[in-house]
């Protein structure tokens, strides 16, 4: 099978190499020097797609998997998905992430538990429900804000601020025209992603994301700083109840939205006293959760690809390696503020792949063979350990190994797997 992958960062590199290490060819639009050690990458826009379908004739390719979120909401689905099997959904579809408005609706509407919300598509009214309503609350820009559009507000000026800065300052553009103004929930978060054929579906471990840029959850919000998987806390008691409350009902919304989905769902939870609620859906695999997901999943992807086009997914059980797989995320100093590209990338080579250890790229860029930090997030640094303290130790080993001028990394990437969920929420 010859796939496609669009975008560029550790999610797609961990989508390319599980596709690669069951013999399947891979081409990276545009790819990043990681993609490209195991196949063919073409500079070329995730939104060009009259460009990517040139790419795909050429190549031949049987699926096309868009990696992040923007082609999706954008309709690269629609466009390409008579010639091609495009594995995500449609943009109506995507709607889902790309509008928290419309998912809070469907939430409502499809039994799923979320937190009690407001929307307002007027800055004077918003104001006005923050002088009424209790504290904390989280404001959220509702289109798409690369991660960073929810801003949780301990106080009514911090809300009011947030308000300004999304509604009248737009510093989210468009995607601020809209806030969803929502109960601050107390708990742990846990991502859980579907893999989904219309009304069938199987579910991934369960995983965890740090957003924000410092240990203890401190800091602004990034695209996720590190990731494992699966959760010690979550067990299969709790597990059911996801699967039933959330996968479940989700899956049955979109049918009766006679959605015909094929592709993944990421549903980020907040875990509670009261249960689990969902903060959050994403139309595709989550990052950096898919990279220590992929380290773990031993299916071969064709098998997926296959059953999801025959929408037969629920017949398949899928084969994860015992153990626990952890991420750590390298980023450029700054970062999700400003900060400066084109540093060089020293010790990769020290890291050779075993079967413990694998560097996922990111904002990365070869030039001499030499490799330079092009984006924000740089690296993931990914590692498998029978138990989570091993993986971790791992994990924090290899990224020893690397270095670059103001190099930043979290240190307490999966620390809460060593708590109980009972010390946790
Ligand atoms: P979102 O953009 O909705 O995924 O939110 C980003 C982050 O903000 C989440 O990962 C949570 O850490 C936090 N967050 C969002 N909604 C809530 C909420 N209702 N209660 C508490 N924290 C939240
Ligand atoms: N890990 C969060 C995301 O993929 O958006």
């Amino acid at each position: 099978m010859k796939t496609l992958i669009v975008g560029s960062g550790g999610r797609e590199h961990a989508l390319a190499y599980w596709f690669a290490k069951f013999g399947h060819e891979v081409i990276g639009v545009p790819g990043n020097p990681g993609i490209n050690d195991i196949g063919k990458v073409y500079p070329c826009s995730p939104l060009d797609f009259d460009g990517v379908r040139q790419i795909a004739e050429k190549e031949k390719v049987n699926v096309i998997l868009p990696g992040p979120e923007e082609p999706l909401v954008k309709g690269i689905k629609d466009k390409l998905g008579k010639d091609f099997f495009v594995y995500g959904p449609f943009s109506k579809e995507a709607y889902l992430e790309g509008s928290k408005a419309f998912a809070k609706e469907f939430m409502t509407d499809s039994g799923v538990p979320t937190a009690g919300y407001a929307v307002f598509d007027n800055p004077e009214k918003a104001h006005k429900h923050l002088n009424e309503r209790k504290m904390p609350c989280v404001v959220k820009a509702s289109g798409l804000a690369a991660g960073k559009g929810s801003i949780v507000c301990r106080t009514e000026n911090e809300a009011h601020d947030a308000v300004k800065k999304i509604m009248e300052q737009r510093v989210f553009g468009e995607a601020g025209d809209i806030v969803v103004i929502e109960d601050f929930l107390r708990g742990v978060e846990c991502s859980i992603i579907a893999l989904v054929a219309g009304d069938e579906y199987v579910m991934l471990l369960p995983s965890q994301d740090h957003k924000p840029i410092y240990d203890n959850d401190e800091g602004p919000n990034t695209g996720g700083m590190g990731a494992y998987a699966p959760l010690p806390f979550v067990n299969n008691e709790l597990l059911e109840k996801i699967e039933n409350e959330i996968i479940k009902r989700t899956v049955r919304g979109f049918v009766r939205k006679n959605f015909d989905f094929q592709g993944a769902v990421y549903a980020g939870l907040m875990i509670t006293k009261e249960g689990p609620f969902v903060l959050e859906y994403n139309v595709r695999f989550g990052d950096p959760e898919t990279q220590p997901l992929i380290y773990l999943l031993n299916t071969d992807p064709e098998l997926i690809i296959e059953k999801t086009k025959e929408f037969k997914l629920g017949s398949i059980e899928l084969n994860w390696k015992n153990g626990y797989a952890l991420c750590v995320v390298l980023s450029s100093g700054g970062y999700p503020g400003e900060y400066e590209k084109g540093k060089e990338i020293k010790g990769l080579e020290q890291i050779v792949d075993t079967d413990n250890i694998y560097v996922f790229h990111a904002g990365t860029r070869k030039e001499n063979n030499r490799i330079f930090t092009n984006g924000g997030r740089v690296l993931g640094v990914t590692a498998y350990g029978n138990t989570l303290k091993q993986a971790k130790s791992r994990a924090y080993e290899g990224v020893q190994k690397i270095s670059f001028e103001n190099m930043h990394y979290r240190k307490d990437i999966g620390e809460k797997g060593f708590k109980s969920l009972e010390e946790l929420i």
